[in-house]
């Protein structure tokens, strides 16, 4: 399996640090955040990883991966266009080589383990899903039983306050699924009409996450993420 990181988000509900800063570099207590999702991959045993950024700034990607991360295989990709999330899908075709994939948002931070998604991952979409109190801000799952119903992105009234967060498993087929995608109201590519696509083949499973997850794009989120790292540091 490859490991895909989106870190070409603008961040621009975190200006004017984002002016200065790409997001996925900013401090998470005493870590630019991109090692995060970094750690995670690894983790599960997933030691070749496409980091996706914008053109001008994949040089600090490299310099502050490259302290850490010497015996990885990372490559990088430029997003030149902000498409949406589903476009890192595009833009790592060639590179995964129709092999799985695993892809992280950059900017979501979370304690579970993938390692055994990862492991047990035979077909499909695996989802991780994580009990929110502001649902109206994610794509919100509705589920029966062992299956995911339907995702519905940042609904005005949701039904379910389960969110799926940004960390997904994939088989080889989500890059003839994402061709297909149209631009949503917000013109962009959705991941969550890539999930809607597994879901409607009877070919998604998931995981309910218990431990933290934050999606780091706000200040007030940040500072949960670096307070909640602080506290529950394991190593
Ligand atoms: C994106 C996805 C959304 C998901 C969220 C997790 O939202 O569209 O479905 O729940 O990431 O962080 P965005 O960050 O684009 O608002």
């Amino acid at each position: 399996m490859k490991g895909i990181i989106l870190a070409a988000g603008k961040g621009t509900r975190l200006k004017p640090l984002t002016d200065l800063f790409p997001k996925c570099l900013l401090p998470i207590y005493d870590k630019p955040m991109i090692y995060y999702p970094l750690e995670k991959l690894v983790e599960a045993g997933i030691n070749d990883i496409l980091i996706i950024t914008r053109p001008e700034e994949e040089d600090l990607f490299r310099k502050a991966v490259e302290l850490k991360y010497k015996n990885i295989n990372i490559t990088y990709a430029p997003q030149y266009k902000q498409k949406g999330t589903a476009d890192a899908i595009n833009i790592s075709e060639s590179y995964a080589k129709n092999d799985n994939v695993a892809l992280i948002f950059g900017d979501n931070i979370f304690d579970n383990s993938i390692k055994n998604a990862v492991n047990n991952f035979k077909e499909g979409a695996h989802l991780f899903l994580k009990s929110v109190q502001d649902p109206e801000r994610y794509g919100i799952a509705e589920i029966d039983c062992e299956k995911i119903k339907s995702i519905e992105e940042k609904p005005k009234n949701p039904k379910t306050n389960l969110a799926v967060i940004g960390c997904y498993i994939y088989d080889k087929t989500v890059f003839d699924h994402v061709r297909k995608l149209k631009p949503s109201q917000r013109g962009e590519l959705e991941i969550t009409d890539v999930n809607n696509i597994y879901i409607s083949n009877n070919n998604a499973t998931y995981t309910i996450l218990n431990n933290f997850w934050i999606d780091a794009g706000t200040f007030d989120a940040l500072v949960t993420a670096n307070l909640w790292t602080k506290n529950n540091r394991k190593n």
